[in-house]
């Protein structure tokens, strides 16, 4: 059996931060995955260029059942020192939009770097290595693998949550957590496209591919950024951000106009061009294929003047663009999200440290914990963060 200070179960974005600040603390440190490779979300974040931090990341940018919780963690190990990093092994970036930052390469430089770090302080990193179970007996760890048994006084999980199980997401880090008595927000999945109901699927079936402005609200959840019409449903960033705050059964509403009265406006074209058509001064504001489909499945006088349109359809309209409700039939699920909601209780972690506040020596870091951050850098944000906190802490 080979004895370690720290078993690290996840060769993610956590887990190899978590690994080789561990081993740069002194502790002797191996970190397990069952894939062949290390950090595969990673690699494919951020269309391959990994959106590895944002500039503006603050608790506010994260959902959890304890909104404090992330807290400690965020503001030890800021966006800033992570950027120390990057700018360390001389890795070329740039923001690309509010703050997110992305390689300018390929997102394979942040994993090297984290392979590097491990590397460098004495971690081991071993693949293709599946846990099976895990048992705790006389202060000690024993971690059952595919690859034989693992001991350690201290275990860190980082495991991930349920999002893309083709990457190899598993449920394990949840069933640790209740092996050892802790409670599981419920989970569900976050940042992931809308599905529509059939009425509205196939009213914009047209529209697949397009991209508009929008500001998009779901409970608490405000977005001003593009939406997407897929082949399924709604996409695009505004889509994905509410989709975190969105529950099944619930409308969200959607502003195609934002910044824009849209009433005010209708009128003040009315009178200034009475003899056009709707249809035509719409085009001033979207594509033609797009005034075609709304205006098709919310019944709008496309073909009139502008003259003889009464001012309660116009006003029927301007809610339609400010105010869009759209009430989704339900998202693409885990298959596509690039989050998971919820997961195990913080009340029953240490914010300073991410240990368990139920069982000895036993962390959790990364999503596997409920803490879920805004599309846009900040899900790896605390992922370093969690990461840096928990291996202060062993
Ligand atoms: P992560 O999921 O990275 O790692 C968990 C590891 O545990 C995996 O390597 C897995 O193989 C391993 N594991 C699971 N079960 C196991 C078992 N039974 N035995 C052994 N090993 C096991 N975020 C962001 O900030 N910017 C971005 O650009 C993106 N882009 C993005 C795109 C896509 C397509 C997805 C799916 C996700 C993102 N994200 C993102 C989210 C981000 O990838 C995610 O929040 C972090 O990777 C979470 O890091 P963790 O280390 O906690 O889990």
């Amino acid at each position: 059996m080979a004895l370690f200070d720290v078993v690290i179960i996840g060769a993610g974005a956590a887990g190899l931060h978590c690994a080789a600040h561990a081993a740069r603390n002194g502790l002797k440190a191996i970190v397990v995955d069952h894939a062949k490779q290390a950090g595969k979300k990673i690699l494919i974040s951020g269309g391959g260029r990994c959106n590895f931090t944002n500039m503006y990341a603050s608790p506010e940018n994260y959902l959890s059942s304890n909104p404090h919780f992330c807290k400690s963690a965020l503001s030890r190990y800021t966006q800033w020192d992570f950027i120390g990093l990057v700018a360390e092994y001389q890795i070329p970036y740039d923001e690309k939009t509010l703050g997110q930052l992305f390689c300018d390469e390929s997102a394979k430089d942040i994993v090297r770097m984290l392979l590097d770090e491990c590397e460098r302080y004495g971690a081991k990193v071993q693949l293709r290595t599946e846990v099976l179970d895990v048992d705790y007996e006389q202060d000690t760890y024993r971690i059952n693998t595919s690859q034989g048994q693992l001991s350690a006084s201290k275990l860190v999980v980082a495991c991930g949550g349920l999002s893309m199980p083709k990457l190899g997401a598993t449920p394990l880090g949840y069933q640790i957590a209740e092996q050892f008595g802790h409670s599981i927000v419920p989970v569900r999945a976050g940042l992931v496209p809308f599905t529509l109901h059939p009425p509205e699927k196939e009213a914009f079936a047209e529209l697949a591919g397009v991209s508009m402005d929008v500001a998009a609200n779901a409970n608490d959840g405000h977005f001003s950024e593009a939406m997407l019409f897929t082949h399924r449903g709604l996409s695009g960033p505004a889509m994905l951000q509410v989709s975190s705050y969105w529950q099944p059964g619930e409308a969200i509403t959607v502003d195609c106009l934002p910044g824009t009265d849209a009433l005010e406006w209708l009128q003040e074209n009315q009178a200034k061009q009475p003899k056009a058509q709707l249809n035509t001064v719409l085009q001033q504001l979207f594509a033609k294929r797009v005034v075609t489909q709304l205006g098709a499945y919310h019944q709008w006088p496309l073909t009139h003047r502008l003259a003889n349109i009464s001012k309660k359809t116009f006003q029927t309209i301007a809610e339609q663009l400010n105010q869009w409700q759209i009430k989704p039939n339900g998202t693409e699920g885990y298959r596509t999200a690039e989050v998971t909601l919820g997961g195990v209780n913080v009340d029953e972690v240490s914010s300073k440290t991410m240990q368990s506040k139920l069982q000895p020596g036993l962390f959790f870091i990364g999503e596997v914990l409920d803490v879920t951050g805004w599309l846009g850098g900040y899900n790896f944000q605390w992922a370093w963060s969690s990461a840096y906190a928990c291996a202060e802490g062993l």
